[in-house]
């Protein structure tokens, strides 16, 4: 009985010096470890004349119990305990998890090495634009229908006399007469990227996005360096086996104007997918094509706007949605547009 009650008192001394998980697990072990104080005891009980024996026996697991309640009441303390005032070096590190550039930007970075040999100087014109570089600069006047195709997002704030409202730049054309305007005098070589804004949202479209808008500004510049270029780019960023197709269309800042197609990454071209068996429209271009961009010569006016001679020079221009690009990559099969901006990292640590 008394060195039950020893044993009891130096567990208790012991207990309360306790300062950390580890040295927690070192009286556990010493007292109810297989060769701990408390099964020593139980061991020497066989001495006992066996009228003694039950009673004390009773005694020892009551002594277990306390302990074992007392270790776990104690490593609940250290566990909540927020101000942990003791270093445990035995305790594995946190991991500093490291970021990375977001896809976008990788791709941003590449296209700009890219256009880096032909001699074009990167740009990036403001995301918060006055209304006249979007749409009066490039040819369309207040209250022409062809500034609706841009379904702009207005910006509550004071109008400015001469360049309007602000809004958020639904592209990067706006871009083009501030370079001309910066530069003066030709050669012109930019390629600018900014972020744009439109309220669209499906497979193919985010309401912020990225374009690359390439102009190029000189004597005797004609639609073949144009087509040349895109061409260039298409191959270098997608592969030599991509094909694109130009479609005749109208941007009242070029003359002519043309939108041009990739082969649709995740059918392969074909338009159709197989699904358990399935013959499938493609759900992301339905044809075999994906819209990349717009192009064309630049327009007359807008060289004017810019204070450049249309009789001396002449120019084209691109705009292409980045991210368009990067879900039409070889082999990458991303089949929503939106996925890029989930911020989901099982989907954004594969790359
Ligand atoms: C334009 O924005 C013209 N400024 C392009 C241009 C530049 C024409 C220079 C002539 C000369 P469009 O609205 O078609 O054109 O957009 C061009 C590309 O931006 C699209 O083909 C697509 O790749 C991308 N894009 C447009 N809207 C979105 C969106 N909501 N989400 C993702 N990408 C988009």
């Amino acid at each position: 009985m008394q060195e039950i009650a020893e044993v009891q008192k130096r567990f208790k001394n012991k207990l309360e010096k306790i300062k950390n998980p580890s040295e927690l697990e070192r009286i556990k072990i010493e007292f109810l470890g297989k060769k701990g104080v408390v099964n020593k005891l139980f061991k020497s009980l066989i001495n006992i004349p066996l009228e003694k024996r039950k009673e004390l026996g009773g005694k020892l697991n009551n002594l277990k119990r306390k302990i074992e309640k007392e270790i776990q009441e104690k490593e609940k303390t250290l566990k909540s305990r927020k101000d942990s005032s003791f270093l445990d070096i035995t305790l594995p590190g946190k991991k500093i998890s490291k970021g990375t550039l977001h896809l976008v930007s990788l791709a941003t970075e590449e296209i700009i090495e890219i256009f880096k040999p032909l001699g074009f100087i990167r740009m990036s014109y403001p995301e918060v634009e006055w209304e006249h570089y979007s749409f009066e600069a490039l040819n369309m006047p207040k209250g022409h229908p062809a500034r609706d195709d841009f379904e702009t997002f207005f910006v509550k704030s004071p109008s400015h006399p001469k360049w309007g409202k602000m809004i958020l730049s639904p592209h990067t054309s706006s871009g083009q007469v501030r370079e001309m305007l910066r530069v003066k005098k030709p050669p012109i070589r930019m390629i600018n990227i900014a972020k744009c804004y439109r309220p669209n949202w499906d497979t193919t479209h985010v309401p912020m996005f990225h374009q690359f808008e390439g102009l190029c500004i000189d004597r005797d510049i004609n639609l073949t360096h144009l087509i040349g270029t895109i061409d260039y780019f298409v191959k270098s960023f997608f592969g030599k086996n991509r094909k694109i197709r130009l479609r005749p269309f109208h941007f009242q800042f070029t003359e002519p104007s043309f939108e041009f197609d990739v082969s649709c990454s995740v059918c392969g071209g074909k338009g159709y997918v197989i699904e358990n068996g399935e013959k499938k429209k493609c759900k992301v271009c339905k044809s075999g094509w994906l819209e990349l961009g717009g192009a064309g010569m630049v327009h007359p006016n807008v060289l004017k706007a810019g204070g450049i001679d249309p009789k001396l020079y002449s120019g084209w221009a691109f705009g292409i949605g980045i991210e368009r690009s990067y879900m039409m990559r070889e082999g990458l099969k991303i089949d929503d547009i939106r996925v890029l901006y989930n911020g989901d990292l099982r989907f954004l640590k594969q790359f």
